[in-house]
């Protein structure tokens, strides 16, 4: 590995080395399994900050220097050959930055759906997000001026706790959305622009009723197939791929295999 102020972090990979997929806590889980179907030959590393988390509360500062921990234990000692930011909260603190220090490793983001959810409907939509995310810059320039005033943003700072305690479906969570959006005009599509979102399907698909949920998984699979590529770094290997799941606090551990085992 070189380290110099002009490259940043220089490390050399190998298309055999693992993929670390980051997130707070469960959440990353939405794409790690997504990641699995498209690139079945790829290993992983996921790794969940759990003892950190919600980040989606804390400021900016304290969030890009909790992702770039993470990101130079996955890069440097666990010589990981790319980095995904399963986390929209992660990717609007650090993704600029990580990009500068690992320069020639690939980063690949996450961020809400917001365009292709304007795209499929000409009503309102509903973007539930970390209150982090919902007040970055990256979020402001995801919406088009002219679009701003179809956009509700909605931080769901109570979402992230339960889905971390095991209640992501269920009558507490039901509760909460209820209380949320109480008052709020029926939305016409719903951005969950939060990977632990989709693992609350269930509940919100009870309180929204039968409206189109967007989430930006797809977008991110597909980047991270296009950047593997591109760098000659997809695993050539016939075999199937091996995950190592890993949390920064015991109760993070034992939901996050339970989740995964679920699955
Ligand atoms: N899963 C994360 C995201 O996509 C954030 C959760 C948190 O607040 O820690 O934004």
């Amino acid at each position: 590995m070189a380290i110099t102020p002009e490259t940043g972090v220089f490390l050399s990979h190998s298309p055999t080395d693992a993929v670390a997929v980051f997130d707070s806590g469960v959440g990353g889980l939405t794409v790690l399994w997504a990641l699995q179907k498209a690139l079945p030959h790829e290993h992983f590393v996921y790794w969940g900050d759990t003892a950190n988390a919600p980040y989606g509360d804390r400021s900016e500062t304290e969030i890009r220097s909790l992702t770039q921990a993470a990101a130079d234990h996955l890069l440097c000692e666990r010589r990981c050959k790319a980095l995904v930011l399963a986390c929209n909260t992660a990717t609007a603190a650090a993704a600029q930055s990580l990009r500068r220090r690992f320069s020639n490793t690939p980063v690949v983001g996450m961020e809400p759906a917001v365009r292709p959810a304007l795209a499929a409907v000409s009503g309102t939509v509903l973007v539930l997000g970390t209150a982090a995310t919902l007040r970055s810059d990256r979020f402001r320039a995801l919406v088009p001026p002219c679009e701003r005033e179809r956009v509700i943003p909605l931080p769901a700072p109570g979402m992230v706790p339960l889905i971390e305690a095991g209640k992501a479906d269920g009558p507490d969570m039901d509760r909460y959305l209820r209380q949320l959006t109480r008052g709020l005009p029926r939305p016409f599509a719903v951005v969950l622009g939060c990977t632990h979102f989709p693992l609350a399907r269930a509940s919100l698909t009870r309180v929204f009723g039968d409206v189109p949920f967007f989430d930006g998984t797809n977008g991110t699979v597909g980047q991270t197939a296009r950047v593997l590529q591109r760098q000659n770094l997809l695993n050539p290997a016939p075999s199937g791929g091996f995950v190592t799941l890993t949390a920064t606090s015991p109760a993070g551990r034992a939901r996050l295999y339970s989740l995964y085992c679920a699955h």
